[in-house]
């Protein structure tokens, strides 16, 4: 017997999938070409210029992330204003949850978007210059954004809602496809959600303190 699957079903669920791969994975690997930052300018600019280097990079970029990313914001603003919290009659955390990943979600369209404009395009007036485009300078356009306290508040937002985005997302993923079944292997990985998200948060914050402070809050210990 044919199995005939709504529109809506298959829309919402590429929509969950885009959120793990390639996304998912995709902020894996930026945290981790960013990490590179605590070892000095060299590793970094490196890295930057191995990724710009890789053949076809550029349709790469379409196709594993820009397409993706659209996708996924834009079904993903669809689903927020469809949405209608009754938290204050229902305050139980999965309720609060599940605001607070569409209000993540709301503040990610604005950071990535003001992200990909400055540093992939330089399209932001102040910089003019694109990592991208310039990788023998990509630490010290990095380092220089980052000193200014206005961007640096923005990017310490933007990164923690991204990361609890992803964290938060990981676990709906999970109960969502059937993987965490059960109220006691639900709140298991959900201990397990926040403990990947508070490493990720560190991983990544102190990524960015190493354009700053050479080898992150962890220089002069590992390094
Ligand atoms: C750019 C703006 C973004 C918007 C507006 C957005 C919006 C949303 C919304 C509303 C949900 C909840 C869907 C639901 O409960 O059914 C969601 C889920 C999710 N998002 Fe995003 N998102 C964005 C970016 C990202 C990024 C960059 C990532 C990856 C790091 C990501 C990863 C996820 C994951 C893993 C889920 C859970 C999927 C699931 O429910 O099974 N999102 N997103």
């Amino acid at each position: 017997m044919a199995i005939r699957l709504s529109r809506t079903f298959i829309l919402r669920k590429l929509h969950q999938l885009s959120g793990i791969v390639p996304l998912g994975a995709f902020l894996l690997e930026h945290f981790y070409t960013n990490s590179k930052a605590m070892t000095g300018a060299g590793d970094f600019n490196k890295a930057v210029a191995e990724l710009q280097s890789i053949p076809y990079i550029l349709f790469i970029e379409i196709g594993a992330i820009f397409i993706p990313l659209i996708y996924h914001a834009v079904y993903g603003l669809v689903i927020t204003i469809e949405a209608r919290p009754n938290n204050l009659n229902y305050p139980y955390p999965r309720n609060w949850f599940y605001l607070i990943q569409r209000l993540t979600g709301v503040i990610l369209f604005f950071f990535i978007l003001f992200h990909v404009l400055n540093f992939r395009f330089g399209l932001i007036p102040n910089l003019n210059i694109s990592v991208a485009h310039a990788p023998d300078q990509a630490f010290d356009i990095v380092a220089r954004e980052f000193r200014l306290i206005p961007i640096a508040i923005i990017y310490v937002i933007g990164i923690t809602a991204t990361v609890w985005h992803f964290a938060n997302g990981l676990w709906l993923f999970m109960v969502d496809w059937g993987i965490a079944i059960g109220a006691r292997a639900q709140r298991l990985t959900g201990y397990a959600c926040i403990a990947f998200g508070v490493l990720l948060l560190a991983v990544a914050l102190n990524a960015m303190i190493a354009f700053i402070r050479p080898g992150g809050l962890l220089g002069g210990i590992l390094y």
